[in-house]
């Protein structure tokens, strides 16, 4: 006995529709971050590229630029809210453990019943929410999915830390997946490696802090060395295993969407997978600092509008950060 398809569906592909950002208001420099950290201005461009970022204000929830950044997606992929039926957020820095940000940002936006859920993958987040999704709409299981990572690391940041507190933005970034009728998302290269759980690691538990009434604030811990050691030595290889299942080369990119953590690494990364002058590597780092889990849709959607990349090319995608998780795949850009 077989499960059936409704009568008439075929086998599907997964596409995205369309992208969307949303850019917290206060825009911070170098300087600013230096009141509080022994650092320069100097330092922080020429070890990250890193010249500003935006740091969230009390009103510029996770949830609210969620739904801003969703909303744009719709926008530009022709949908409205009531086309969604399944919702995935991808978060580091979101403060509650309840209710999961994918449901409260399906209240903001309006697109109730759709199902919702989170997912924890640091960095990589959006890249796992786009293989997920890409598998929902395969199989029948959804039409219109929307992934979004949404950012405020400036709450989980340590102001005087000298090996986090300048590298951190916040931010959220949409994309809408749907159906198509050639395969727009690649199969995903994914894993992780437990060895280096250390290497990125919220300080204390949820617990430890209550415990000393507020006293052990949870901030993040970044032995940024190893991590750098850990993307140019293994993210190089995960990306050519993504070309390859998707039956490309690098030539045949227009663009490289890296995980926005330090423009060395993705420049390092660009010349070890040797590509061409033509594909356009994403800098939005340069101005939004590392914004987890919304660095790629953000840097995708920027590129889209300034007309850098052409919509319907081939882009690499590939995520990483804490874990050490990390999600690589080729999209067709909406
Ligand atoms: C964090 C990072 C920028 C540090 O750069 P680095 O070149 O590895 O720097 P190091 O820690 O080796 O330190 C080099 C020197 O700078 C100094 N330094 C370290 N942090 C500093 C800071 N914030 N400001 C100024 N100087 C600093 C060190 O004391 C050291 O000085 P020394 O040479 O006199 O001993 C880099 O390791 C990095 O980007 N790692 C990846 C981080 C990342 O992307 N994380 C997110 C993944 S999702």
């Amino acid at each position: 006995m077989q499960i059936s398809r409704p009568a008439g569906e075929r086998a599907r592909y997964g596409r995205i529709l369309g992208v969307g950002g949303y850019l917290p208001r206060r825009i911070v420099t170098n300087e600013e971050i230096c009141r509080s950290l022994d650092s320069s201005d100097e330092w922080i461009r020429r070890r990250t590229g890193i010249r500003t970022r935006r740091f969230a204000e009390p009103d510029e929830t996770t949830a609210m630029m969620a739904a801003a950044a969703a909303g744009k997606a719709l926008a530009q992929a022709g949908l409205t809210p009531g086309d969604v039926d399944c919702l995935i957020a991808a978060s580091m820095s979101h403060l509650y453990q309840a209710p999961p940000l994918a449901c409260e940002i399906t209240g903001l936006l309006g697109t109730t019943p759709a199902a919702a859920f989170d997912v924890s993958a640091a960095c990589a987040g959006f890249c796992y929410g786009l293989a997920i999704a890409n598998d929902l709409i395969s199989a029948g299981s959804a039409r219109h999915v929307l992934v979004i990572g949404s950012e405020r690391m400036s709450d989980i940041i340590e102001p005087t830390d000298r090996s986090t507190a300048f590298i951190f933005g916040d931010g959220a970034g949409a994309a809408v997946v749907g159906r198509a009728d050639q395969p727009g998302i690649g199969p995903v290269i994914w894993g992780s490696d437990p060895k280096g759980l250390h290497c990125i690691e919220q300080r204390t538990s949820w617990k430890d802090a209550g415990d000393t009434a507020g006293e052990a604030w949870p901030y993040l811990r970044m032995s940024g060395p190893e991590v750098y050691r850990w993307v140019v030595t293994t993210m190089p290889q995960v990306a050519q295993q993504a070309l390859a299942a998707a039956g490309l080369e690098a030539a045949d990119l227009a663009a490289f969407i890296p995980h926005q953590a330090n423009l060395r690494i993705s420049e390092s990364l660009a010349k070890a997978l040797d590509l061409p002058a033509h594909v356009q590597m994403a800098r939005d780092i340069i101005e939004m600092g590392n914004t987890s889990a919304a660095s790629i849709p953000l840097a995708m959607e920027r590129m889209l509008t300034s007309g850098e990349i052409p919509s319907g090319a081939p882009a690499l995608l590939i995520g990483f950060g804490s874990g050490l998780g990390y999600a690589a795949q080729i999209v067709t850009l909406p």
